[in-house]
């Protein structure tokens, strides 16, 4: 960036949006700290808490306000601002409330903040991407979602857990919607180097068979609904998932991740927004990998795919 200080913003000082400030504190992502949300008293009152702990944090400063001129200048916003998913209730439920909010705010930021990396976190985040990228008429490569990387860190963990090795070893994605659709490439998986397909069990440890897979994937598509029921919202993990997003970018990294994006060039997937591995770096997501994939992966993808166009229809993406 030039030698400027680095500025990230957050809009929506919710659950979400401040464990992504936390969470870039602890991690030092950035020199400054921005949080927009409609209710000043609440965003004042994270700036305070956060900014009483920045003796404990590489050096930084927060600020925040219900003006949106608080993102002036950033080089990366991250959407958070949404509808909370209810126990039970499917992401692509919120989409009617989110695409109006996304619709209505993105214009306002871009108008301060013309030459940032918009990362959407709202959920149906595949559906909000399209919109965002529909209506801030910005190259694919600058506006994104946070897509499937935190599925493919509940994977990995699970991975690691069952094989009893470091979640740093595991390998895997989970790809297309970040949703009920989504879908893990078990063929692609490795642990340490070795394929999944070829793994041989660690003294004491359960097979990695079709059962246990299958168990994994389960866990993987329902944990959000698991820690909503249990404690109203998740917001540790995808404050981790989007912070290292963004770090990714700030840090012109070329790290692979499995972000949200346009998914044009992939035959049968054009016109979607939907996670494959993809390169971060300070432009955005800019190129995606040919991750190989079975047949029933590709089968997959496609029907997730269609269930995420169907839905875009129905708002006119
Ligand atoms: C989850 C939310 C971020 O999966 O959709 O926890």
């Amino acid at each position: 960036m030039n030698g400027r200080p680095t500025k990230l913003a957050i809009i929506g000082a919710g659950a979400v949006g401040t464990a992504i400030a936390y969470s870039a504190l602890i991690r030092g992502v950035a020199r400054s700290i921005a949080l927009m949300d409609v209710n000043a008293a609440k965003v004042a009152a994270e700036v305070l808490d956060l900014s009483h702990g920045l003796e404990f944090v590489p050096r930084a400063d927060v600020v925040g306000s219900d003006d949106m001129s608080v993102c002036a200048g950033a080089d990366v916003v991250v959407m958070t601002a949404g509808a909370k998913q209810k126990p039970g209730q499917s992401r692509l439920e919120l989409a009617e409330a989110t695409i109006g909010l996304t619709r209505s705010i993105l214009p306002r930021v871009l108008e301060v903040a013309p030459d940032a990396i918009y990362l959407m976190v709202t959920n149906p985040v595949d559906v909000v991407t399209r919109a965002a990228l529909e209506v801030s008429g910005l190259p694919p490569n600058r506006v994104f979602g946070s897509g499937t990387v935190l599925d493919s860190s509940r994977l990995r963990f699970l991975i690691a857990d069952h094989c009893g090795v470091a979640v740093q070893s595991v390998h895997a994605y989970i790809v297309g919607e970040h949703g009920d659709t989504e879908i893990a490439l078990w063929s692609s998986a490795t642990i340490g180097g070795v394929p999944l397909t070829q793994w041989t069990p660690l003294p004491g440890r359960p097979p990695m068979d079709f059962a246990a897979r299958e168990a994994i994937r389960d866990e993987v598509v329902h944990a959000a609904y698991k820690i909503i029921e249990g404690k109203g919202a998740t917001n540790y993990a995808i404050g981790l998932a989007a912070t290292r997003i963004v770090e990714a970018v700030l840090g012109d990294e070329h790290r692979v991740m499995p972000v949200s994006t346009v998914a044009d060039g992939f035959p049968g997937l054009e016109d979607v927004c939907l996670s494959l591995p993809t390169v971060i770096d300070r432009g955005g997501a800019r190129n995606r990998l040919e991750v190989p994939l079975s047949d029933e992966e590709r089968e997959g993808l496609l029907a997730s795919a269609e269930t995420l166009r169907r839905m875009q229809a129905r708002f006119g993406l």
